[in-house]
């Protein structure tokens, strides 16, 4: 992507981000219309759907040109990555925004052909902006976000993870292996948003991030930001992220990356049989 378009296309996004945030925040205790998705547990509000309709409607009459994959539903449905496409969780952490009104973010990510060029990650009760533009370093607000080049061996690390991943029932990967993982690092966070985890592991303030199950609008952004400042971000097989499917993700300092995988992550599926 030309700099030039880049930079007004960044711009646009940001002023769209900012502006879907601050409606969220002057509504944040309006009465709350709350449905379940897949499970019980799998919550949907009627801001979840109003934000993504806003950037729906901003992108179709600025970018007709553009497409949209969001969380829900009023974007396409692609086949493949090639052109411009936004990837948006309209807010990533809808239990936190119902449960706490606190610790979630709108998260935009803009590929082309299947390259991240802008990621956009607004911690919206904060009022933090995480930005990436490829090639030109990663932000939070306006101040740049140095290198990951710690070299702090994983018994010193700290990662987030879901506690999910520790029972036994989990379908996706072996416990004892994550358990392991736990015993043999300094300690854990779950945070409950993973847009916002990966703006952590990018921030330094976390170093390493490992799910089982993300969707692409959960990780579009914050992976782009996790490459920016040197970390490494795959699937935990250490397989390419398909940005068209479900997938498994590592996010973190690279001196730890074969480490945690080689040594404490035994799947129980194979990232093609999911
Ligand atoms: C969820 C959050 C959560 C992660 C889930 C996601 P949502 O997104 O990012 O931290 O563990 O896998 O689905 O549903 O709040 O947008
Ligand atoms: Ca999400
Ligand atoms: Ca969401």
């Amino acid at each position: 992507m030309d700099i030039q378009r880049k930079e007004e296309l960044f711009e646009q996004a940001k002023q769209w981000i900012l502006e879907a945030g601050s409606h969220i925040r002057d509504h944040i205790d309006a009465p709350r219309s709350i449905e379940t998705k897949s499970n019980p547990n799998d919550l949907v509000t009627e801001m979840d759907q109003q934000t993504e309709q806003f950037f729906a409607d901003k992108i179709r009459d600025n970018y007709p040109d553009h497409l949209l994959l969001g969380e829900e539903g009023f974007g396409d449905s692609l086949e493949d990555l090639k052109g411009t496409i936004w990837i948006v969780d309209p807010i990533d952490g809808t239990m936190n925004f119902v449960h706490q009104k606190r610790n979630f973010a709108i998260s935009i990510g803009i590929y082309e052909d299947g390259v991240g060029e802008i990621g956009l990650i607004y911690n919206v009760m904060e009022d933090v902006l995480y930005s990436v533009k490829r090639g030109q370093g990663v932000f939070k607000n306006e101040k740049q976000l140095p290198e990951l080049n710690d070299s702090r061996p994983l018994k010193e690390s700290i990662l987030t993870l879901n506690t999910t991943w520790l029972i036994p029932e989990n379908p996706h990967v072996e416990h004892e292996s994550i358990q392991e993982l736990v015993k043999t690092i300094r300690s854990t966070r779950s945070y409950g948003s993973a847009a916002l985890e990966l703006a952590f592991v990018a921030e330094g303030i976390v170093d390493g991030y490992l799910t089982m199950t993300l969707m692409p609008w959960d990780y579009a952004a914050g992976a782009i930001m996790v490459q920016e400042v040197g970390g490494t971000v795959t699937r935990a097989d250490k397989g390419e992220l398909d940005l068209l499917n479900s997938t498994t993700v590592l996010a973190c300092r690279s001196n730890i990356y074969d480490e945690i995988i080689d040594d404490y992550v035994q799947l129980k599926t194979k990232e093609s049989d999911r």
